[in-house]
């Protein structure tokens, strides 16, 4: 039988390599569901790494991560804190997107822990590439994605956390809790990520010179 890179523990090292490679994978139970992998997009070389959890409907069906409302909110408050989109690359902790039918509708499913440490072969392998300076993961999977443990998001955010390569790691909630939440919580809670994105962009700034 021909052995296929995913019989292997070698990993591309090329983001099209990997790209590729995650289209195949089958290393967890998302990968055999009706959905498309989907690779991390931006620029190449960029100083900050933005880290979802999982494409959702709109990502999976577009190829391309962040491009549904969480990818909207999250550019308007990049927007605002001064980070141009262009110069950052976006990806997530799991490549596939997790879901149950319900009726013609595909419901998100949190990928579980096992499903998140299982993926961080890929994820690795992109930052492995990518090199940045700093990772923002975004809400609870992203961040076990990253730290490679579990972390709670009031305990971790606000704060340099760093990592083993000596990248410096960020943690903040997801966009799409935000879209969640109402009055007095949502604007506390939109308060605090404007906060978060602005340290990112302060700290991006000094690690520039
Ligand atoms: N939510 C994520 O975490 N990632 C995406 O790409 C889209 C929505």
């Amino acid at each position: 039988m021909t052995q296929t890179l995913l019989d292997t523990d070698e990993r591309p090292a090329t983001l099209s390599g990997i790209a590729k490679a995650i289209h195949e994978c089958r290393r967890c139970p998302i990968g055999f569901l009706d959905n498309q992998a989907v690779p991390g997009a931006g620029l190449k070389k960029a100083a900050l790494m933005v880290v979802g959890e999982q494409p959702g409907d709109q990502e999976d069906l577009a190829g391309k991560p962040f491009v549904g409302p969480s990818g909207q909110l999250l550019d308007r408050y990049m927007v605002e804190a001064g980070i141009d989109r262009r110069q950052v690359y976006v990806t997530n902790a799991v490549k596939h997107f997790k879901f149950v039918w319900r009726g013609k509708r595909r419901l998100h499913q949190s990928p579980t822990s096992g499903e998140i440490d299982v993926c961080r072969f890929w994820l690795d392998g992109e930052r492995a590439i990518v090199r940045p300076q700093l990772i923002l993961a975004l809400g609870t999977s992203a961040a076990r994605g990253v730290l490679g443990k579990a972390a709670t998001i009031s305990k971790a955010r606000g704060h340099p956390i760093s990592l083993a390569d000596g990248t410096e790691a960020w943690v903040t909630a997801h966009p799409s809790y935000l879209l969640r939440l109402k009055d007095e919580m949502k604007r506390e809670q939109e308060r605090l990520f404007r906060a978060d994105l602005a340290a990112v962009a302060e700290r991006l700034a000094e690690l520039a010179g």
